[in-house]
């Protein structure tokens, strides 16, 4: 086949999962109540509303105007949707929820005529649909914070305690934080070359490691609750200078999802900043792992010397290796997580190294700054990932029981500051070998 017959392949498989994903996010619209569309939760996050047209917003500015030389739609919204047009506060005003499907349909029905433009890429495509993903778990994050209480079961407690697979029931036995898995000295291959990746995960390059411990499990509910119960939120000394600043500033005492009930024992604890997840960490007389260290044991196969995409290799996400994706959605056979599950429920998606539930339930938070690769090359605008090089943002890894599959992967890299609590995110512990 020629370059270009296999590039026009490319682009129109690639179009079929910008439909797929589309399909989910006109669900979760057709979903949500206009009071709910335009609510604002939380300072640091713009209302639901604003994420629809703004997926619609990005999708023609790259799709239709810079690359398909078409008119972009909706031109007068331009400063609503831009991420750095109007502040997040003032982002309430916005066009109704008709009026932005209609958005996001009519810009999608002109990308399907431009799709054959040669200056739309297959990799502008795939941004452009992790894109969309990407704000489908922030829309989800909001509705949840706007739900009224947080300390309740479940994180979504209609959904996943009504349905009963062998793979969100309860397991007896309590997981034991002290279960490490020893990381021999060596090198591994971090990042990625797969077309899918993003530019902040690109580059596939050779990272040696001296020999660690880390977690087997994310850190459980169980074992949070011994660190609250012996005040760990009142003892100063667990904590970092800026971590106890932003303590006393928020005055909190539990994680943003707690709940009290023993039998999510076995549930990644939800809902930390950095700053609960590094005081933990020192409670227990370990440390975060940082970001090449959760790398290396989630992905890294030293028999075969090699990284793969997925902890578990390289077969298709399902249901069977990791909590992801969360159901309700109405559009996927697969998609029937709602909320946590056990952290030790997912034997099958474990890594070579014997990692448990790296992908899916909890983001993992690690001791690391977001700063960009030996091969960095912003793509396709430094807005993306270069602006939040600023040494103020940590990495978190992994995923959550909120991502779709086209976030899903053991090299891709989020980012948040420190101090926010209110995404689906939990930990692990690692250890240095001391002697
Ligand atoms: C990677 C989730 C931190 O939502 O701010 C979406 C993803 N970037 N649109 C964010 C993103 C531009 C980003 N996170
Ligand atoms: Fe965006």
């Amino acid at each position: 086949m020629t370059f270009v017959a296999k590039q026009y392949n490319l682009k129109h498989k690639i179009m079929d999962e910008l439909q797929r994903c589309r399909q989910q996010t006109l669900t979760m619209l057709a979903n949500v109540n206009p009071e709910v569309f335009k609510s604002q939760a939380h300072r640091d996050f713009s209302p639901v509303g604003w994420h629809f047209g703004h997926i619609a917003y990005i999708e023609s500015l790259w799709l239709l105007k810079r690359c398909g030389h078409r008119d972009a739609i909706f031109p007068e919204n331009t400063r609503l949707y831009a991420a750095d047009g109007l502040p997040k506060s003032e982002r309430v005003n916005l066009p109704s929820i008709e009026q932005t499907r209609d958005l996001l349909d009519s810009v999608r029905e002109r990308v399907i005529k431009c799709l054959n433009n040669q200056d739309i890429s297959a990799e502008l495509m795939q941004f452009l649909l992790q894109h969309e993903s990407q704000h489908g778990e922030t829309i989800l994050l909001v509705l949840k914070l706007l739900e009224k209480n947080h300390n309740c079961c479940a994180i979504f407690p209609n959904g996943r305690n009504s349905v009963n697979t062998s793979a969100r029931e309860v397991k007896s036995e309590l997981v034991d934080g002290d279960t490490m898995l020893k990381i021999p000295a060596g090198e591994f291959i971090m990042g990625s070359n797969d077309m899918r990746s993003l530019d902040n995960e690109k580059g596939e390059h050779r990272v040696y490691l001296d020999t660690y411990y880390i977690d087997a499990y994310p850190v459980t509910r169980g074992q949070f609750r011994k660190f609250m119960e012996a005040g760990g939120y009142e003892n100063r000394e667990l904590w970092s200078d800026s971590g106890w600043k932003w303590l006393q500033s928020e005055r909190v005492n539990q994680p943003l999802y707690w709940c009290d009930c023993v039998a999510e024992d076995n549930h990644p604890v939800c809902g930390v900043s950095w700053y609960e997840a590094e005081a933990f960490a020192k409670f227990v007389g370990k440390r975060l792992p940082t970001e090449a260290e959760w790398e290396k044991a989630a992905r890294w196969d030293a028999d075969m010397q090699t990284s793969y995409t997925y902890p578990w290799g390289e077969a298709a996400p399902s249901q069977k290796y990791c909590n992801f994706n969360l159901a309700g959605l109405g559009t996927d056979e697969n998609t029937l997580a709602h909320g946590t599950s056990p952290v030790n429920a997912h034997p099958d998606g474990k890594s070579p190294y014997g990692m448990y539930d790296a992908l899916g339930n909890v983001w993992e938070w690690t001791a690391s700054w977001f700063a960009p690769y030996p091969q960095f090359r912003p793509y396709p605008y430094p807005g993306y990932s270069q602006a939040y090089f600023d040494d103020k943002h940590r990495v978190l890894k992994g995923s959550s029981f909120a991502t779709r599959q086209w976030s899903l992967r053991a090299s891709f890299r989020n980012w948040y500051y420190p101090s926010v609590r209110q995404i689906f995110a939990g930990f692990r512990c690692a250890k240095s070998d001391d002697g």
